[in-house]
């Protein structure tokens, strides 16, 4: 029996008090997801329980009790505390999937600081925007990234704490640094800061179109939406070993990589390596893995691996399967459904929703490529582009939209309170995608109302990636858009417009993506240059990357009238 029972009788009957209830939290109260996620735990008799099953890509191994982890976050918060660093103020982890990275987030969140993941395969520049626009007062990080820290530091005044969470020694401690390691003691009680329910609890940056990325605020009430979504999309149950694929730099990752199943008390594993089908068959065949929260992208990479891989290891534990972040195609369904037993069920949410807000149900019919219906509770409609209203008729696309107000909402953009208001039409919450319903009220994803990339399930910035590209000592100026791609779905292309004395050559195309990868990320990396005299402009002189995007994927190119004229 799945949690949800039925979905219908789920929309019918729905309240979020009653997940209060089920937490024990009463409006006013103190809610604090530090302590949700462990403290509480414990005093439900199940301190010994493993909350975290640890392993690298080395074959290092490491177990966590919910005792440990309650332990462990109030090392870390007392640590934190230590260092004079008090509520409100930003923490950064920049970490792989390393335990510090999980149980440091609740010791964060233990002593009423704002947490701020970044992926840790960011490089100086991707790093400086995020830490200079939080005004980020301490990073945590490993030695490995010690150096990018290092680069920017001149120009992040507020930034004083450089925790390094595996110091060896090898090299001296500099300025601004100091060593921390989590399992050297145990402080057995920590006093918890009394966060409220609109208390800031993270932030997660995201990319737009326009500007630099934006953080978007989180607060301790999104615990409410994350434990129900978990529990009834999900469908964690006590015994589930969970696998949530997904790296705690972007939303998915702290959502329900360590908020929602910790706070549901169940065990979880991590696998802190890159992807390989038999790395993660064999992953799942060791911990027995039942419930797999994953993201198209690997999907499509297993299924290139093929069926072979899958015959050689025992994946008989799995019960439920899941994914996020990207367009699920209809054959990843029906494929995994064939060489798994079991479909993978969509997902559809952002990092500014906080939670999953359309998907597919446990018990519930799945029409392959459809993302489903939206959560119980959760108003979604399809707009009317011109109009905003609701589109009534099945078929026609629009915006996707939500009516404001489930707990795990966004409360704005970090020092951005305007492009926070400019996501509202007519009291609708714009997510920024478009979809169109069919007769049975199911939602289908046809593509984003915006230029952002999507590249295997990840976000990236054309604007960031171009001004990136304005610093490379041969680039006059450039456009960027997404290019199709068999496993990613989409990938960065960049074109590229030569300073005068410069030649176009295949060894300043690996020169530029290089300089990207380190700048930046790899994600935003361009996976092809192309090298152009002129980019088609607007009369204003605005670079029309429509044009370009509608030629990478073979569109109707549509109203060129306001392109410039030679
Ligand atoms: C954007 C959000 C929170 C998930 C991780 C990504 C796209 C997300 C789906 C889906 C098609 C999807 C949307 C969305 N997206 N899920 N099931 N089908 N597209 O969070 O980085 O904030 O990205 O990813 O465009 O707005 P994010």
């Amino acid at each position: 029996m799945s949690n949800i029972g039925s979905y219908e009788e789920k929309v019918k009957n729905f309240s979020w008090s009653t997940v209060e209830t089920e937490l024990g939290y009463t409006p006013g109260d103190v809610i604090n997801i530090g302590w949700y996620c462990s403290d509480r735990i414990c005093a439900m008799g199940k301190a010994g329980k493993t909350a975290l099953l640890w392993e690298n890509a080395q074959g290092e191994k490491k177990q966590y009790s919910y005792n440990d982890v309650r332990l462990y976050s109030n090392t870390v918060g007392a640590y934190l505390r230590s260092l004079g660093i008090h509520d409100g103020e930003r923490v950064c982890l920049f970490m792989d999937r390393v335990p510090e990275l999980y149980i440091g987030l609740l010791g964060i969140l233990k002593i009423g600081a704002i947490a701020q993941p970044l992926f840790s395969a960011f490089g100086e520049d991707s790093l400086w925007v995020r830490l200079e626009n939080a005004g980020t007062r301490a990073i945590i990080t490993q030695r490995k990234h010690v150096s990018k820290v290092r680069k920017i530091l001149d120009r992040l005044p507020e930034l004083q704490y450089i925790i390094i969470v595996d110091h060896d020694g090898k090299r001296e401690l500099k300025e601004k640094e100091t060593a921390f390691f989590m399992e050297d003691e145990k402080v057995e009680t920590l006093e918890i800061f009394p966060t409220l329910a609109e208390t800031p609890s993270i932030i997660h940056y995201t990319s737009g179109t326009t500007g630099q990325p934006k953080g978007v605020k989180h607060v301790h009430y999104s615990l409410i939406s994350q434990y129900l979504t978990a529990k009834w999309v999900l469908d964690l149950q006590e015994n589930d070993i969970y696998w949530c694929t997904a790296d705690p730099g972007w939303v998915t990752g702290t959502s329900y990589g360590i908020i929602a199943p910790w706070a549901l008390g169940v065990t979880q594993c991590v696998l802190d390596s890159g992807f390989s089908a038999e790395a993660w068959y064999s992953f799942i065949e060791r911990y027995k893995v039942t419930v797999w929260y994953s993201a198209p992208t690997a999907i499509r990479s297993l299924m290139k691996a093929g069926e072979e891989p899958v015959r050689r290891f025992d994946l008989s534990s799995l019960r439920h399967l899941v994914s996020v972040g990207e367009p699920l195609n209809p054959e990843a369904v029906v494929w995994s459904e064939r060489v798994y037993g079991l479909p993978f069920h969509d997902s559809y949410w952002q990092t500014e929703t906080g939670s999953i807000m359309i998907s597919n149900y446990p018990g519930m019919k799945i029409k392959p490529g459809s993302m489903g219906k939206p959560f119980p509770g959760i108003t979604g409609v399809v707009l009317n582009t011109q109009t905003y209203e609701p589109i009534t008729e099945p078929g026609v696309i629009g915006l996707i939209a939500f009516r404001p107000g489930w707990p795990a909402m966004m409360r704005t953009y970090w020092n951005n309170e305007a492009t926070y208001r400019n996501k509202f039409r007519n009291g609708w919450y714009l997510p920024g995608d478009r979809a169109r319903l069919d007769a049975d009220g199911y939602f289908w994803f046809v593509g984003r109302d915006d230029d952002v990339i999507n590249t295997g399930g990840h976000l990236v910035s054309p604007f960031e990636v171009e001004s990136a590209l304005l610093e490379h000592y041969a680039v006059a100026e450039s456009a960027v858009v997404a290019k199709p791609d068999e496993i990613n779905m989409e990938v960065v292309k960049a074109f590229v417009a030569l300073k005068p004395d410069y030649e176009p050559s295949a060894e300043l195309e690996l020169d530029i993506m290089n300089f990207i990868r380190k700048r930046l990320s790899p994600l935003a990396m361009p996976q092809e240059i192309e090298y152009v005299e002129n980019l088609p402009k607007t009369r204003s002189g605005k670079i029309m990357r429509r044009l370009l995007h509608a030629k990478e994927w073979g569109e109707e190119i549509g109203d060129t009238s306001t392109l410039e004229s030679d």
